[in-house]
């Protein structure tokens, strides 16, 4: 079985088109092939990284207890072929829970490595895709933030390639339920071709 790790940010849930991306892409997987795990940052108890935080990871890493349990969701990123992340456009990124989830993911000697010539990534995910919905039209844009930024983390980690499934305008007064039903196909297309 390979692991597909959901990262679930849709905040509003059931009123969410981003989660309905989700629900298409989770549709669309061969069920034989693949198992899901889903993450909802703002369920879990996880915390942004503030210094107490920061000085326990320090310590913990110091005397090589990557085995805690605060590490587990890296490890869980580490080791997923690969992860998701279904998270609304929101002031130009995503909503901050998935940066809070990325700080609690970034583990030196977890999910990636520091060497002589600089960071190295230590997933062995083959794709990262972000599926996200947008109220204007940013994608290809400086103002579109998130994609940009997950592509970054994309080589940070040392997955293989990063994906993106957008539905833009969704806000503009026009009627979003078709723009909506062509990502929800590109994203049920995208999760059949894995
Ligand atoms: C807090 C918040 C911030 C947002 N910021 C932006 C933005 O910067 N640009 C934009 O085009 N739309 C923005 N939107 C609109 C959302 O991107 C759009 O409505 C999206 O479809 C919401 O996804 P959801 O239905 O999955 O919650 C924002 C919405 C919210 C709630």
């Amino acid at each position: 079985m390979r692991e597909i790790l959901l990262v679930d940010c849709c905040v509003r849930r059931e009123q969410s088109r981003t989660a309905r991306l989700a629900r298409a892409f989770v549709e669309g997987l061969d069920q034989e092939r693949f198992s899901v795990s889903v993450v909802r940052p703002d369920e879990e108890r996880m915390r942004p990284m503030d210094g107490a935080l920061l000085r326990e990871r320090d310590r913990l890493l110091e005397e090589g207890a990557l085995d805690r349990p605060r590490f587990d969701y890296a490890h869980q990123f580490a080791a997923a072929d690969y992860v998701v992340f279904a998270a609304p456009f929101w002031d130009m990124s995503f909503p901050a829970f998935l940066k809070v989830y990325i700080e609690n993911i970034s583990v030196e000697g977890i999910t990636f490595r520091s060497t002589e010539t600089g960071l190295e990534g230590l997933c062995k995910g083959k794709k990262l895709i972000l599926l996200t919905t947008r109220g204007g039209f940013y994608g290809g844009t400086d103002m579109d933030q998130g994609s940009a930024y997950l592509k970054a983390l994309k080589e940070f980690y040392g997955f293989g390639e990063f994906l993106c499934v957008a539905a833009e305008g969704l806000d503009t007064g026009v009627d979003p339920e078709p723009l909506v039903a062509k990502a929800e196909e590109e994203a049920r297309a995208l999760a059949a071709s894995l």
